[in-house]
């Protein structure tokens, strides 16, 4: 019998391209973990996040609420649920992540991006990821809700825990981290709503509290969701770039020469390495797709990553080509459920390599093989020791 096709074997973690490429040969199959069923070509992909109505995300938040837990407020986030209800809290939600909103943050974000990259630089070799990839999304979150800057560290914490959450059964020490990371947001969440409705500004909260038809409860659990939403996607995107530049030190001195090539560079890195690698469906009803039948509760894997490799989309798929024709909006998913933070993440980032690039000629790996995050949802670096070389 032929081995199953296991999305969490070491060597598809390391490389999951060429499992990618089996499976985009076709016919939509199941494989591990848990025998889903994997979508991986693009046209595939675009139709399952398109048909809410037999590919749902409600009932997703299960794994958020493991029977260890009694309460979990992501479990029921905006991005779990199908309209109306989902119509209904985007409508609410969207203004806080719209352009003029970004444009009052983005002063601060620069600054925030300055000072990281000159402390980072000012280390001839660093972990990228811990040094710039992972503080500057916390902090850019730390400033979207209007904490005390120097709760940062408080926030990195909690949106770690959370993410750990749907992970294996945990020791009971870190079932007890989780529970107590849980309540300290739950309360420091409490008081910032509260004072922003004393209060209204101009930041998130106040925005989100203007909006009066949104319960106590909805509130809370879309503060919350947005910590791991927010922040490993984010990470990720940074260390990528700074790995695949490593690997194309090409591209990096056509970049530093015209910063204005930044946001194709981000464009290219989120195609070539997208750090967001698979979004998860419910089938509601038997369903056909790509000549399968796929079965009622069903869980289906849609391959974000496998699709933003299609040859059938994208002219030598396996190369890394900024500036290529065909644009990619599948890294932020598609649909009702596209990113809601998918502006400021760009923004993130084009302020972060920029902050970076005017301080650096190149940078190479100290370190050939790459640790990578072991789930198949997002992909990066765990970690990126890189040797920088500064601009004299
Ligand atoms: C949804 C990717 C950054 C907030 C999504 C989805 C993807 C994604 C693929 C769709 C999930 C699905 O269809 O099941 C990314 C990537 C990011 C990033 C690659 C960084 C490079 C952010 C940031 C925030 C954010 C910075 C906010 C601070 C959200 C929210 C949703 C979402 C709230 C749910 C939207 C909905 O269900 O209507 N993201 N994201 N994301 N993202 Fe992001």
């Amino acid at each position: 019998m032929r081995p199953p096709l296991n999305l969490m074997a070491p060597d598809v973690r390391a490389n999951p391209y060429p499992l990618y490429a089996q499976l985009r040969r076709g016919p939509v199959c199941q494989v591990e973990p848990g025998g889903m069923w994997a979508v991986s070509r693009y046209d595939d992909v675009v139709a399952v996040l398109k048909d809410t109505r037999r590919f749902s995300s409600v009932g997703l938040g299960r794994g958020f609420l493991p029977p260890w837990l009694a309460r979990n407020p992501v479990a029921s986030s905006l991005v779990m649920k199908d309209p109306p209800e989902h119509t209904r809290l985007r409508g609410l939600v969207s203004k806080a992540f719209s352009g003029p909103a970004l444009q009052r943050l983005e002063a601060q974000v620069r600054t925030l991006a300055e000072e990281l990259a000159e402390a980072t630089v000012q280390q001839r070799e660093v972990d990228f990821t811990a040094a710039f990839a992972l503080p500057l999304p916390v902090r850019v979150l730390n400033l979207l809700f209007g904490l005390d800057p120097e709760r940062w560290p408080d926030m990195r914490r909690w949106a770690e825990d959370l993410l750990s959450i749907p992970a294996s059964q945990p020791t009971p020490e870190r079932m007890e981290d989780i529970r107590r990371s849980i309540q300290e947001m739950e309360e420091c969440f409490q008081v910032l709503i509260a004072t922003r409705r004393a209060r209204p500004g101009e930041d998130l909260v106040s925005e989100l509290v203007r909006a009066e038809s949104m319960t106590e409860d909805e509130l809370m659990s879309f503060l919350f969701s947005l910590l791991p939403a927010g922040f490993e996607t984010t990470a990720h995107l940074l260390s990528n770039t700074l790995l695949v530049l490593a690997q194309h030190p090409d591209e990096l001195e056509r970049v530093r020469e015209d910063p204005r090539r930044i946001p194709l560079l981000i464009e290219e890195v989120l195609r070539y390495e997208p750090p967001a690698q698979s979004s998860l469906r419910l089938v509601t009803e038997d369903t056909d797709l790509g000549g399968v039948r796929i079965p009622r509760g069903a869980l289906v894997a849609v391959l974000l990553g496998a699709a933003l490799r299609d040859e059938q989309r994208f002219t030598e798929a396996d190369r890394f080509h900024p500036g290529r024709e065909a644009q990619a909006h599948l890294p932020f998913g598609h649909g009702i459920h596209f990113c809601l933070g998918a502006m400021l993440a760009r923004m993130e980032a084009r302020l972060g390599l920029e902050a970076l690039f005017r301080r650096i000629r190149g940078v190479s790996l100290t370190r050939q093989e790459v640790q990578w995050s072991q789930s198949y949802i997002a992909r990066g670096p765990l970690s990126l020791p890189l040797r920088w070389e500064p601009r004299v």
